[in-house]
């Protein structure tokens, strides 16, 4: 495959609009699981600081901004983490999440980290992303409401 990301770095508010205007109201949606459908321009009006939240981190594609990852770090656990990620309509199934996965938690850092993700029980990308990823072993930590949540266990 060619090497699509050409960079990964901390996420800027000048990075958000970007990815989502490039989104789908379906992305949008799955990616705050929630119920109701989600615009571009709700999520840039109400959402926003949600993707800027915790540890974010940006994809690129030469200069243009195609996915984001945010690691909100659960203040009641120990090396405890919530994991939420879009990638832009145009470029998903291309290895841009995979790349951010690798980046925002293949570092030192986060080795023995448990890493909580929620998603809606129709999210099939999300879930095979989950179920496939090589951090560590993934389980189904509740499932409840249409919402699963999967706990990654990345190997201390
Ligand atoms: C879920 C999402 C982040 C995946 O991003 P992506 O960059 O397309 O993922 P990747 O290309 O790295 O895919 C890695 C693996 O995930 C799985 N996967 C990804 N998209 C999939 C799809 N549409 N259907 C089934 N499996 C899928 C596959 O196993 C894939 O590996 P493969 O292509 O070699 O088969 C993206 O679809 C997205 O932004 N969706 C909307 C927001 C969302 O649902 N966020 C999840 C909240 S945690």
């Amino acid at each position: 495959m060619e090497r699509l990301v050409t960079g990964s770095g901390p996420a800027s508010d000048g990075d958000v609009e970007t990815p989502v205007r490039a989104c789908s109201v379906r992305s949008l949606s799955d990616r705050f699981a929630a119920a109701h459908r989600l615009t571009p321009e709700a999520v840039l009006t109400r959402y926003r600081r949600w993707l800027l939240a915790g540890e974010a981190v940006v994809a690129r594609i030469e200069d243009r901004p195609v996915g984001l990852v945010n690691l909100v770090d659960d203040p009641l656990r120990p090396r405890a983490t919530d994991l939420a990620l879009l990638v832009a309509d145009d470029v998903q199934r291309r290895g841009v999440a995979t790349g951010l996965l690798h980046h925002a938690l293949g570092a030192p850092a986060r080795a023995g980290w448990a890493v909580r993700a929620t998603v809606r029980d129709d999210n099939r990308a999300a879930i095979g992303l989950l179920r496939t990823q090589r951090l560590g072993p993934v389980r189904l930590a509740s499932f409840e409401a249409g919402e699963l949540t999967y706990e990654i266990a990345i190997p201390a």
